[in-house]
This record gives C-alpha cells, sequence and structure tokens, in this order.
C-alpha cells in the first residue's frame, strides 16, 4: 500500500517494503493540518497504467477512495457535449459517451483542426479543462469538473480579485506529455512523478495537497477528454506531443499573509512541437551573472510560478544579446552551476579517446528543481552502462565536458554547444558552433522519444495508458 500522513513528516510506504520519506515546511498552522491528514492510497494508484481510461474510472476512482478530505458526489461528465472545436467536423468524434468503441484513441486522435506539421509551443484552445476545488470550510476535495471552454476559444476563468495567486504568488504547475504511439494507444510518460513533485511544491508553499490519485484522475481525464488535440503518429519521431499543465493556485481571497481559503487544482492540455524552433540543434547559452535564479533554502527545488517569473528579465536579456538560453550560477558564491532558465543542466565527459565510456554529470544543489526528465537521463545513462555523477560542477569545469544540454519536459533535450561567460566563449567538445549533436545526447533523446512514444519496450513501466 502507499500511505501518506502529512504533517511535518511525509512518509511513502510501497508494497515491496521501500519508504521514503520527506519533512515539509508547514508552519503548523490548523488549516495545514486539516489538509495533510493521514490518507491511504492503494498502490496501483502509483502504478504503470496498463487499461484504457472509461467514464466508468472516473465514478469507480472517486467511489473507491473514502477519503476524508475527498468527498466525492458526482462526476460531471462533460464529455458528450463536447465537441472538437474548429474541426469542421461534426462527426462521430468527441460526441459520443466516454468508453465507447466509437471513441477510441485511434478514431479521435489528430482529429482537430491543428497544423500539426507546424506546431510550436504556444497555448491553443482545446475541448476543455478539467479542475477540482479545495475549501477550508470542509477540508476536501471536490470532484474533477469538466469545463469546456466558450465557443470562439474563450479560456478565461473567474476568480477572486484578492485571491493569493495573484497578490501573494501562491501558485505552483507541473509539466507533462501524452503522446500518441505506435500501438494507436495514447499514453502519458511518467505522471507518478508529477504527482509526487506537485505534491513537494504544495508542502512548501503551505496550500493542501491534491492525492495523487485525484491528480492521476484529473491528468487522464482532461487527455481523454481532448483527444482529437493528441498529435498524430510519425514513424520518424514527429516531436509532437500533447503538453499537459497541472496547475494548483490559491484562488480564495485574503488580503493580510497568510494561506488561502480555497485552493484550485485546474489541469490543462495543449498540443505541442518543438520548445525551441530548432529542437535538439545545438544552441548557444548565456551565463546571466547579474541574477539568482533561486536561493539555497527557497523555493527553487520546487515548481513555483514566481521561479519563472524571476527568470523573464534575464532570459529576455539573454535572448536580446542573441542567446536563446540562459544558465544559472548558485547564488551563494557564484562558483557553480545550477540551472537552465527553464530547464535542468546535463554534461557528458568522455572517458576514453574513442568516446567509448561516458558520464553523465549534472549538478547537486539545494535549488535546483528535481527534474523528470533528468531523472529519467539519469537512469537511462545507468542502464546503458554509463556513471552517473550528481555533484557541485565549478564553472571552470564547462570547457572539459564533451557535451553539454539542458533537459526537460517541454524542450526534452536542448544541446549546447557554446556558453557565454562575461567576455569568455566557452566551447564544449571538438566542435563547438559546427552544429553537430553529440552522440550521448542524440541517444539518450531517441530513447526518451522511443519510449514516449512506445518504438521501444517499456522496461521501467514508465508510460500510463490513457486510451
Ligand atoms: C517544462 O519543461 O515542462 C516546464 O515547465 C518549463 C516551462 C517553462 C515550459
Amino acid at each position: 500500500m502507499f500511505s501518506y500522513a502529512g504533517n511535518a513528516l511525509t512518509r511513502l510506504t510501497f508494497s515491496n517494503g521501500i519508504e521514503r520519506e520527506h519533512r515539509s515546511e508547514l508552519t503548523g498552522s490548523s488549516r495545514s493540518k486539516r489538509s495533510h491528514r493521514q490518507v491511504t492510497l492503494p498502490l496501483r494508484t502509483y502504478a504503470a497504467r496498463t487499461r484504457p481510461y472509461s467514464s466508468a474510472d472516473a465514478t469507480k476512482f472517486l467511489d473507491a477512495r473514502k477519503l476524508p478530505f475527498l468527498r466525492a458526489t458526482k462526476v460531471i461528465n462533460c464529455c458528450s457535449s463536447l465537441s472538437m472545436r474548429d474541426s469542421g467536423s461534426s462527426g462521430a468524434t468527441g460526441t459520443a459517451p466516454v468508453g465507447t468503441n466509437r471513441n477510441t484513441a485511434a478514431q479521435r486522435v489528430g482529429r482537430a483542426a491543428v497544423d500539426w506539421q507546424s506546431l510550436g509551443f504556444g497555448f491553443t484552445p482545446t475541448n476543455c479543462y478539467v479542475k477540482a476545488v479545495w475549501r477550508e470550510q470542509t477540508g476536501t476535495w471536490s470532484p474533477v469538473e469538466v469545463v469546456p471552454y466558450g465557443p470562439n476559444g474563450e479560456a478565461t476563468f473567474p476568480l477572486h480579485v484578492a485571491s493569493t495567486a495573484l497578490h501573494y504568488g501562491q501558485s505552483i504547475f507541473e509539466g507533462l506529455k501524452a503522446f500518441a504511439c505506435a500501438d494507436g494507444h495514447v499514453r502519458l510518460f511518467r505522471p507518478q512523478e508529477n504527482a509526487r513533485r506537485l505534491e513537494r511544491s504544495a508542502l512548501r508553499l503551505n496550500m493542501p495537497v491534491v492525492p495523487a490519485a485525484l491528480f492521476l484522475e484529473a491528468v487522464t481525464r482532461c487527455v481523454y477528454e481532448n483527444l482529437e488535440f493528441v498529435p498524430p503518429y510519425v514513424e520518424q519521431g514527429g516531436g509532437g506531443s500533447l503538453y499537459v499543465r497541472p496547475v494548483l493556485f490559491g484562488s480564495g481571497g485574503r488580503i493580510g499573509l497568510g494561506p488561502a481559503d480555497e485552493y484550485t487544482f485546474m489541469v490543462l492540455v495543449v498540443p505541442v512541437g518543438n520548445y525551441y524552433k530548432g529542437g535538439l540543434s545545438p544552441v548557444t547559452a548565456y551565463i546571466s551573472t547579474n541574477y539568482d535564479r533561486a536561493a539555497p533554502r527557497g523555493v527553487g527545488h520546487v515548481k513555483v510560478a514566481g521561479n519563472y517569473a524571476a527568470d523573464l528579465k534575464p532570459s529576455m536579456e539573454a535572448k536580446q544579446r542573441g542567446y536563446p538560453i540562459n544558465l544559472y550560477l548558485d547564488a551563494r558564491e557564484q562558483k557553480f552551476i545550477e540551472e537552465f532558465g527553464t530547464s535542468n543542466f546535463s554534461a557528458v565527459r568522455y572517458l576514453d579517446e574513442n568516446g567509448n565510456r561516458y558520464v553523465y554529470v549534472t549538478p547537486d544543489s539545494p535549488s535546483v528543481l528535481e527534474g523528470v526528465t533528468n531523472k529519467t537521463l539519469m537512469e537511462l545513462s545507468l542502464d546503458a552502462g554509463m556513471k552517473v555523477e550528481r555533484r557541485r560542477i565549478p564553472v571552470e569545469e564547462l570547457a572539459t565536458f564533451d557535451e553539454v544540454f539542458a533537459s526537460g519536459t517541454a524542450v526534452v533535450i536542448t544541446a549546447v554547444d557554446q556558453i557565454v561567460y562575461g567576455d569568455q566563449v566557452i566551447g564544449i567538445g571538438k566542435h563547438p558552433g559546427s552544429g553537430q549533436v553529440g552522440p550521448v545526447a542524440r541517444r539518450l533523446y531517441d530513447t526518451v522519444r522511443g519510449l514516449q512514444t512506445g518504438r521501444l519496450p517499456d522496461r521501467h513501466g514508465w508510460t500510463y495508458l490513457v486510451a
């Protein structure tokens, strides 16, 4: 069983006996205590999903859990009223009840009127988003509600004028992706990792935890209701996916500083292509020496919206200088590599002349975001027999690496072959500036994409079946 007991300490116990603990930083207010009482969830909510999602799941999911703070009443099933936005087709897809044969992934995937060839990383209104609300009054989460966008793609949301998200930045988010796979199914990649990280972020900002089961339900439901917007499977790897954006924010109003009395958990999806135009192609990074990303005991390790707001000015300054990606050093000493503005830092060193043995190096820092993609790359590197080092990386070491790349859900991997540091340009590898992608970055990228799209066998059980 997976059990969760939140207060000052969270303990995760798995059926194989492994235990994991992490300490929360709650102030111990009565609100926090109430929102973190002990619950027990079946392990299967954390396991890879191997059965397609259906409407019955939504009901079972809620019925099965008599969680004290998740008082399920009914599932608001809007699917039957939804249609593919601007699809020009009033056809069968998107209109039948969830879980019928007509609504298989094969019939719905890629049917929306989207130009799949020129997908970037912009917002596109889809059929709907989903949400659940937590209120202090009841100390419970509402059932997952499916909310259609407006008839003309209106994507606005009513919010209390004094919401703590707006005034005090009480807002956290996640990013994960769903893929059309080679076998015609649609799968999410490692959503359990995002559920765990959202929990850590929520505890740090004194917000109620979204139970993993609720997280998985909302994410699965949102992808299912928007299957038309999943980019079609492309044999040679098109780079397209349905980006899933869960957000948890203080929606209740409060003017004095304090936690909100109401929180909204919302999940939206957008079809995306590459985050950077060049995809995996190498770019030049710029070290933002005038700014810190996050303090050692601050909120850099969790996915707090404000971390990204704080990066806007430094990253725009880097872009204005002609560098698409910026890199931070540690806040305390300005000596060690921290991470890129929107993604983790990784480097590879070839251990012999022929480049046959490799070591994967990534920063160990209390203020670096615990990236799901970086974790995946470390695990795949170990699988491939590489050494993995998680340690402090002095900025002087940059020039000694054979490969450097940024990793994150949105970018997957972006190779970096030059780094501007003050008035120096540090070349990475043997041919900096040549536009070549290193063999390790290429192999890791292909492996991740292969796993995500089902071209490679999922030995770790990382994929999670939606439809
Ligand atoms: C992601 O990689 O999913 C992120 O959260 C980065 C964001 C700036 C797109």
